[in-house]
């Protein structure tokens, strides 16, 4: 088995609420093991750039509850090419790091998939995101947080559009994925939600709107995820209010502040679970690989398995549940 003396962790994508617990609890595992600790800012950008630090115990003390990545993250394009891949690797190298744990989405993994396969070196995914997209885990860190936070803002509209007698439209974040809409839709009682996995014709919104007006409701509540294929809120809003005036309608962008605030409970030791299994897995032997939670249990699926798979995941139950609650 390798001998690991230095673990790199770093984020990587869009931030989400609770990467601080898990980079935390990565550094706290390999110390723990007397393994040293890399710190490496804006993901695969630092490691082409050399933006890289030592962690000790007090790098991430009082960082548990706070939102966003202390180690900042990026999208990299140049990581995308064989150049800035063999620039990222000097520099790992040069570091002495033998190990990475990289947290965050699916370009994260694609990208660890890829470097530990040409540059034959550990990797462990721990997976970030507020959407819920990812395969090998049924959660992903900072969907608790970004769920909560969306309902906050759902409850809040209510009480105006039901004070007002108004038809809002909610946009909620989910380029692919519809996870925050459906989840958010139930927990906020939407009358109609609009996935990217689903088509929903505009004729068919207002029957379903139609429907709810005729049992005289105060206030009506349709949640859109970014990714619908009707092209967001604003457009969504236009062509119902072209047919169906029966209600004053407004729009509501939620946007990136989905993705901020202090994490969760549950998202805080979900993290906190997965960047120690992340450390453990690899001292293992395990590689190339990402930690998931099956129920209450980690586990771990190659990033090969993880990324091949494209099927729904969208829960099918939920979908028809929305459908018979919003009747
Ligand atoms: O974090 C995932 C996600 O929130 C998507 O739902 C959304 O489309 C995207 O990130 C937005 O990313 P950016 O911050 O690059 O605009």
């Amino acid at each position: 088995m390798r001998k690991i003396t230095r673990v790199g962790v770093f984020t990587s994508g869009g931030d989400a609420p609770g990467m601080n617990a898990a980079i935390r609890a990565v550094v706290r595992t390999a110390l723990h093991n007397d393994k040293k600790v890399t710190g490496i800012y804006h993901g695969y950008q630092g490691m082409i750039d050399n933006t890289m630090f030592d962690m000790e115990s007090k790098s991430v003390s009082s960082i548990i509850q706070k939102g966003g990545t202390v180690l900042k993250t990026a999208r990299c394009m140049e990581f995308k090419t064989a150049e800035g891949r063999a620039k990222a690797y000097e520099n790992v190298r040069a570091a002495g790091i033998d190990a990475l744990v990289a947290i965050g989405g699916d370009g994260t993994f694609t990208g660890a998939e890829i470097f530990s396969r040409e540059f034959d070196i550990p990797v462990m995914c721990i997976p970030g995101t507020i959407d819920n997209d990812l395969n090998g885990t049924d959660l992903t860190i900072g969907y608790d947080t970004a769920n909560n936070t969306v309902i906050e803002a759902i409850d809040k509209i209510r009480d105006t559009a039901a004070s007002h007698n108004r038809l809002f439209f909610i946009e909620v974040m989910g380029r692919d994925s519809g996870c925050i809409a459906l989840n958010a839709g139930i927990a906020g009682g939407a009358e109609a939600i609009l996935l990217p996995e689903k088509d929903t014709a505009i004729d068919e919104l207002i029957e379903m709107l139609a429907h709810a007006a005729d049992r005289n409701k105060s206030s009506m509540i349709v949640i859109v995820a970014e990714g619908d294929k009707n092209g967001g809120a604003n457009n969504v809003a236009k062509r119902v209010h072209e047919k169906f005036g029966y209600y004053d309608t407004k729009v509501s962008i939620l946007g990136h502040l989905q993705r901020g605030g202090a994490p969760s409970s549950a998202d805080r030791v979900l993290a906190t679970r997965m960047g120690y299994a992340a450390v453990n897995e690899l001292l293992k032997g395990n590689t190339r690989a990402t930690i998931g939670i099956r129920g209450s249990e980690m586990v771990t699926t190659p990033l090969e398995e993880a990324l091949s798979k494209k099927e729904l995941k969208l829960n099918e139950d939920l979908v028809e549940i929305a459908k018979i609650m919003a009747l």
